[in-house]
């Protein structure tokens, strides 16, 4: 079976094994915050920028990556009861499957290696970008997308959801019946999540 491998910042980072070991279990270093009820005060390009912030304090290797080939491991860095940050770490095709983040905001910088986000737009379907080290992309409202490490290395990114995510719903695309290929979300599910376990 296959261990978490602590690795340092940088990153072109090994796989290693350590037989006997399970999988990790995300367990954040830091206290999730009491969630406020005042509006967030947050926006979007706050969040962009408070992703990049982190990511150079983690290229500078203020925080600890773990790549765990048998799931994505993320760790909580920030939690200020209006925003939490993420360290996540992506093994070569870990992936977050197509998803929403309900009411929140959100924004994520890549720190090392590449991700792949498929995003919804509407009648088009899905549309595809690769976010490389140095890279960031926000999520509005309604943003549904999919990340993945399609790459051979590994990726680390760092995340920023305000509020705190407290759902997050899961799609299938379908086509639409009738059409020239025009195409639709089918939700699927929707799982609550509870403060300081969870991203997407
Ligand atoms: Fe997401």
């Amino acid at each position: 079976m296959s261990a978490p491998a602590s690795v340092p910042t940088g990153l072109s980072v090994p796989r290693s094994t350590r037989p006997g070991a399970g999988p990790a279990r995300p367990r954040p270093r830091v206290p999730h915050a009491r969630p406020v009820t005042a509006p967030t005060p947050y926006g979007l390009d706050d969040l962009q920028e408070l992703t990049r912030e982190v990511a150079a304090e983690v290229r500078a290797g203020r925080h600890e990556v773990v790549v765990d080939p048998d799931r994505r491991w993320y760790r909580l860095l920030r939690s200020d009861g209006f925003v939490d940050v993420w360290l996540i770490s992506w093994a070569t095709e870990q992936i977050a499957e197509l998803h929403d983040h309900a009411g929140s905001l959100g924004a994520l910088t890549v720190v090392s290696g590449s991700l792949t986000e498929r995003r919804w737009s509407g009648l088009s379907g899905l549309r595809t970008r690769t976010l490389r080290h140095g890279r960031g992309a926000a999520f509005p409202l309604g943003h549904v997308h999919d990340v993945a490490n399609t790459a051979d290395d590994p990726a680390v990114s760092v995340h920023a959801y305000s509020p705190p995510l407290s759902a997050m719903s899961y799609y299938d695309v379908e086509d639409v019946a009738g059409t020239t290929g025009h195409q639709r979300l089918r939700r699927t599910r929707t799982e609550l999540v509870e403060p300081g376990q969870g991203v997407g």
